[in-house]
């Protein structure tokens, strides 16, 4: 890579960052279209996130994406804000246009997307149960009710966080949420999971457990009311086959894991930068290959 006084520079803010896999993908991206870009990484600490922000401006950088721990604080910190930013609270790309920075979420847009290329979901015939209600849960609720989700279930060990979550969709989308109880200690079948598994094409597992170094953990769902009509995905990608999956998958499920979703809002994000398309097969195998050397 030439790096001239032309390069246009993006990249991104995190701490830490320097476990990030964004600066590969977007790099090959660039090198492969031959593209005078350059990503880089910024480790910017909580409290330099308002300053950092500033940076993008005055150093004129395209845009960057923003990750752990700011990608709420940066909801207020820009001048527009796309309709899934907005509503999710949380920005993870920023695009620079002549010094105006708005603010958008590709997450939950890159489930989506990669939700409808890699398993072919139907997602706006059947309602989506939701496991879990952080910050991925309300990026996938946010993005599946915009793209015309009828309805969904959000279940979460804390109900009050699924409330909430449910109450955003259902005041801001015309998509119904509704909560489900945490399936524990409620024998399977139990407080509504016959009814939203029976309807429901799709089942999205968005809370930490199972992820490294917790691969034992899973959420407790009624697997004996899952079945080969269930899409699921589960967003975590280290391990890239969890306990979850194997389960659901036992249960005849289609099942897929996080790192469609984490490739898709990297092309989301270099399409709103460069207005191009990007080549995703090259993006993918960088991905695999920071994976793969984890
Ligand atoms: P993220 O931004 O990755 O979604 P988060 O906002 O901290 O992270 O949310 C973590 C999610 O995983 C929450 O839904 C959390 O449930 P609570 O709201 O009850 O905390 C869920 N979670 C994490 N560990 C869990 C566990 N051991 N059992 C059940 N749920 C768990």
């Amino acid at each position: 890579m030439e790096i001239s006084g032309k390069t246009s520079v993006c990249g991104i803010f995190g701490y830490p960052v320097e476990h990030s896999f964004s600066p590969a993908m977007h790099n090959a991206a660039f090198k492969e279209m031959s593209l005078d870009w350059a990503y880089v990484p910024f480790a910017v600490k909580p409290g330099g996130l308002a300053g950092a922000v500033r940076s993008i401006r005055n150093l004129n950088l395209t845009g960057v994406n923003v990750t752990v721990p700011h990608k709420q604080a940066a909801a207020g910190l820009v001048d527009r804000l796309s309709p899934a930013a907005r509503l999710s609270g949380a920005v993870n790309t920023i695009v620079n246009r002549g010094g105006v920075l708005t603010g958008h979420n590709t997450d939950g847009l890159g489930f989506v997307r990669s939700l409808e290329e890699e398993s072919g979901a139907e997602i706006n015939s059947v309602p989506a149960v939701i496991i879990g209600a952080g910050g991925a849960a309300r990026a996938v609720a946010v993005a599946l009710a915009l793209n015309g989700a009828p309805a969904m279930f959000i279940v979460n060990r804390t109900a009050e966080r699924a409330a909430g979550l449910c109450e955003l969709i259902n005041n801001n989308t015309g998509c119904r949420a509704s909560v489900l109880g945490w399936p524990e200690p409620y024998p399977p079948g139990g407080d509504g999971w016959a009814e939203a598994l029976g309807s429901a094409g799709l089942v999205v597992q968005t809370t930490s457990m199972g992820m490294h170094p917790n691969t034992g953990q899973f959420p407790p769902v009624p697997f004996n009311l899952l079945n080969k009509g269930h899409v699921v995905v589960d967003l975590i990608y280290n391990p890239g086959r969890t306990a979850f999956m194997n389960m659901c998958e036992a249960a005849g499920c289609r099942v897929y894991n996080g790192i469609g979703m984490l490739l898709h809002q990297g092309v989301m994000a270099f399409e709103l930068w460069t207005g191009r398309t990007p080549p995703v097969d090259v993006m993918r195998a960088a991905l695999y290959r920071c994976l793969e050397a984890r």
